[in-house]
């Protein structure tokens, strides 16, 4: 196949998205064909040295939007042209006639269900349901089911479709800002590939856990569009389909990087978990609940938080350890009155190691024997957010001590705060 060609200017991309939307008046294959036929280049260095949380920042992101559209964001521009009556009994994706689209999505649904993060019948709160298809499924699995979404056909669908199916679903047309008019508590709000709408997630995601989660809601974002190597923090995205889909029919179709996504949920208390499926990648899940004070960390179980995963190599079996890849960092949340950090740090490399273990307030460089354990105790206070232990890393097969080709750091034992 040739080389995809190269859309620098923003100027080129109206002319890509009517060209993609001709071919998807004849096939979804077709759509896909063309879109594959181009790379989209355009800079973006001006949000690299922008505050994300700031205004300035959303100002930034609204004006590309109006640079890509030619119009401004509001919400109407979010509208889906749907045929309800065609929909009840085919909806999307049946409608796109591809194989590979049904497959996909139905794969994603069923992760989706397996991982929900309450068990029914817990009441769910589906944000930006579209078609319905996991407002149904949920609510025929047992769960209490509301639906709030700004295009008023797809909540007429959704209405249909549960009455179809015999299920109980409330349903209300309004933009995900309007949750908290539902009245209820929902022991968890569930994004499926809708989150990515809004310029406005951090007062959304506020909204929701204050006003609409009960005590240990949780949040659930599956399908969603957050990547390790994001290009910016968050902003527009620039993938052919989603460029398409922002031109074409005016979306606002945002991407997260990973480490931005988690310090949302950070400031508003929670603490988040991935899923990720190798063979499914349309599939991410993110699981967030709230961030409990917490005094005893345990090896595997908590180090391994997915924040941190750059951070430790995998738990060992069946050993109360886990390893360091050199530098690592542990997220803490200590209870009230908490002064000090007890760990264990053992050294199983055939070389004296130099380690530095720090808190908010506290330090200690410690030279730690070949094959030598050393327990460790530091001051902190009750905001500490990290603790870090930092050592230069070794491979045992680089040693020629095993086949062993990871990268080590040191094997931290159990942590307790107190
Ligand atoms: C890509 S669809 C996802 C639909 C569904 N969750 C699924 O995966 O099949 C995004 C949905 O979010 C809705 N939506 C977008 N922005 C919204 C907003 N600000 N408030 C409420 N709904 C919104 C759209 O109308 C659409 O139904």
């Amino acid at each position: 196949m040739s080389q995809p060609k190269r859309l620098t200017e923003v100027s080129e991309l109206r002319n890509f998205a009517s060209y993609c939307f001709e071919g998807q008046q004849q096939s979804y294959e077709e759509l896909h064909r063309r879109l594959r036929e181009f790379r989209i280049d355009i800079d973006l260095s001006r949000f690299q040295t922008l505050d994300p949380f700031s205004d300035t920042y959303i100002k930034e992101q609204l004006k590309f939007y109006e640079e890509l559209t030619g119009k401004r964001y509001g919400l109407a521009n979010e509208a889906t042209d749907v045929n309800v009556e065609q929909s009840r009994y085919r909806p999307y994706p049946y409608g796109t006639g591809s194989n590979k689209v049904v497959g996909a999505h139905l794969a994603a649904i069923g992760k989706l269900i397996e991982h929900m993060p309450v068990d029914p019948p817990a009441k769910v709160l589906d944000m930006g349901p579209g078609w319905g298809n996991t407002t149904i499924a949920l609510a025929q699995t047992g769960y209490q089911v509301s639906a709030l979404d700004i295009e008023r056909r797809f909540i007429d669908l959704i209405n249909l479709r549960a009455q179809d199916a015999h299920v109980d679903v409330i349903t209300k047309v309004g933009a995900f800002d309007q949750a908290h008019m539902l009245g209820e508590k929902f022991d968890c709000a569930l994004f499926y590939e809708s989150f990515h709408h809004t310029p406005y997630h951090n007062e959304l995601l506020a909204n929701l856990i204050n006003n609409c989660l009960t005590v240990d809601g949780r949040l659930y974002f599956v399908g969603e569009p957050i990547l390790d190597h994001n290009p910016v923090p968050w902003g527009l995205r620039l993938d052919p389909m989603s460029v398409y889909s922002i031109c074409q029919f005016g979306w606002f179709e945002l991407g997260f990087s990973t480490d931005y996504f988690y310090e949302v949920l950070r400031r508003q208390g929670y603490e988040c978990d991935r899923i990720q499926f190798t063979e499914l990648t349309d599939a991410n899940q993110f699981t967030a609940r709230k961030r409990h004070p917490r005094s005893t960390y345990e090896p595997g179980e908590h180090f391994q938080s997915r924040q941190n995963e750059a951070h430790w190599n995998k738990p060992e079996q069946e050993v109360d350890f886990q390893f360091t890849k050199g530098f690592a960092e542990l997220r803490v949340n200590p209870p009230v009155g908490t002064t000090r950090a007890q760990l264990k740090v053992s050294n199983f490399s055939p070389l004296d190691k130099q380690v530095v273990i720090k808190t908010d307030i506290d330090t200690r460089d410690i030279m730690l024997e070949a094959n030598g354990s050393q327990d460790v105790v530091l001051d902190l206070t009750e905001t500490c957010e990290t603790l870090s232990i930092d050592t230069d890393s070794w491979s045992p097969k680089k040693l020629g001590l095993s086949a062993d080709e990871r990268e080590l750091g040191v094997a931290v034992h159990r942590i307790e705060l107190s």
